[in-house]
């Protein structure tokens, strides 16, 4: 992409509302604008990430043998009035009525949606285990949206829907999905703490939080330290295989928000392993047994032939509030710092001197022959100053910078940075191209 012909408004400063760091650099990096409380634009710098989120959060569920489909945003309210929660729900439910004064509303989540989906086609254990889940714009109106994308109104999220025909089965599945949201937040370059939450009249130990340690995170958090150096199991599991003891390698160590918090359990680890935090929570699983399928009569027929209501679970990944959550685990005073794996682009091609000639002709061939090997690279071709441009490829945060000087083009070099550790090298062109594209030079 040619900045000349892109659309990134980036601002000199940020808003003075925003008031976390990642809320004012998705600002200034112009990868969002805000079009009402809560409710954000994506602009194409910023889509270009949660796409990437998306993708890996996609990945990480079809490995773990989750199924994708898409449900609609809009609701009918009867549906939820089988489950009880048409009323339960408050103010926080978007309730709309349509032009035949059917009452509709803008789904917070899915269960009752995707438990009717079920019931309607499957009758039998040996349909199960079932996992659904999809990514889609939730509206929740939230009494007090902030952060920008971290506590929205309408945000992207990832929910899937766990069906089993007994606890033992619903614990597998759960386990399933507690292994691949490890492994899909290191991929995003976090450190997820899976930590103890409510179950509320469910009961049981079949809810996690999945929390990022940041300063400004919502949430007071408290657990052993060595779950957060702890690494993720990885692709390579038996997914339908016994995952319990990678569950209870976790587990067995203190971890729990505030709510959960247990003073004297806490006490109990050793002090210099305690470690007393804040964090966000950018995942949720919780396994609730019967809640919907009871009264939503989402019965399968058991091997002993009696039918029961299945077990069920949901798991949810908060899609857009994960570029609120990478961005404070990684950005410096210039700017943020993307992972490799959710960068915008690749690299950005910075022109020190555009208009000239052997500088234009340098950043011609870098930029084609970067395409041409399926990297994706922002070319800075605009005539504004070189130490704006540098200012703007720190603040958006691309991995790395290949900066085509005068001076070094004169020389037969060109610049490549790290935008993470600031390291400079200066090579001839085919080596710099070689490096981004992990083939030797020609
Ligand atoms: N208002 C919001 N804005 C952005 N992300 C949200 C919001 N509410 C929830 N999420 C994300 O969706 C995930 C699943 O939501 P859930 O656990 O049902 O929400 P809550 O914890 O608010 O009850 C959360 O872990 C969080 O990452
Ligand atoms: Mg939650």
């Amino acid at each position: 992409m040619r900045l000349s012909r892109y659309f990134l408004p980036v601002l000199k400063e940020a808003p003075s509302d925003a008031q976390i760091a990642s809320h004012q650099l998705m600002l200034r990096a112009g990868m969002i604008r805000q079009e009402a409380a809560g409710i954000y634009a994506w602009l194409p710098l910023g889509l270009r990430v949660l796409n990437k989120i998306e993708q890996i959060v996609r990945e990480e569920m079809d490995r773990a043998g989750a199924i994708e489909l898409l449900m609609p945003t809009l609701q009918l309210a009867d549906l939820w009035r089988e489950s009880g929660r048409y009323d339960a729900y408050g103010p926080e439910m978007l309730r709309i009525t349509d032009r035949h004064e059917r009452e509709l509303l803008y789904g917070p989540t899915n269960e009752e949606m995707v438990t009717e989906i079920f019931r309607a086609s499957v009758r039998s254990y040996k349909d199960l285990p079932k996992n659904l889940y999809h990514v889609q714009w939730k509206f929740r109106d939230e009494r007090r949206p902030r952060f920008g994308v971290m506590r929205g109104r309408e945000f992207l999220m990832k929910d899937a829907y766990s069906f089993d025909l007994d606890a033992e089965g619903a614990r597998k599945s759960y386990n399933r999905m507690f292994v691949a949201y490890l492994n899909l937040y290191a991929r995003m370059g976090l450190k997820a703490v899976p930590m103890r939450a409510d179950t509320g009249p469910i009961g049981g130990d079949l809810s996690h939080e999945f929390i990022v340690l940041a300063e400004t995170g919502e949430s007071a958090v408290f657990c052993h330290k060595d779950l957060v150096e702890m690494d993720p199991p990885g692709a390579d599991v038996d997914w339908y295989g016994d995952l319990q003891p990678l569950v209870d390698q976790r587990t067995a160590l203190y971890a729990a928000t505030e709510e959960m918090h247990d003073e004297a359990a806490f006490d109990a680890i050793p002090e210099g392993d305690r470690l007393s935090a804040r964090g966000i929570e950018v995942g949720h699983i919780f396994s609730f047994g019967t809640k919907y399928s009871e009264p939503m009569k989402a019965n399968v027929m058991g091997p002993d032939g009696k039918e029961v209501a299945v077990q069920m679970g949901s798991y949810g990944v908060g899609v857009s509030r994960l570029l609120g959550a990478i961005i404070e685990a990684s950005h410096d005073e210039g700017g943020i710092i993307w992972p490799e794996s959710v960068a915008p682009f690749h690299v950005g091609i910075v022109n020190m001197r555009q208009g000239d000639a052997a500088c234009d002709g340098a950043c011609e061939a870098a930029y084609k022959a970067l395409q041409a090997a399926g990297v994706d690279v922002l070319y800075d071709d605009t005539d504004a100053r070189g130490g704006a441009k540098f200012a703007t490829m720190d603040l958006i945060g691309l991995p790395w910078q290949l900066i085509v000087g005068p001076k070094g083009v004169a020389e037969g070099v060109v610049e490549l940075k790290n935008r993470k550790t600031g390291e400079r090298v200066s090579e001839p062109l085919d080596a710099v191209i070689a490096r981004l594209t992990g083939k030797a030079a020609a």
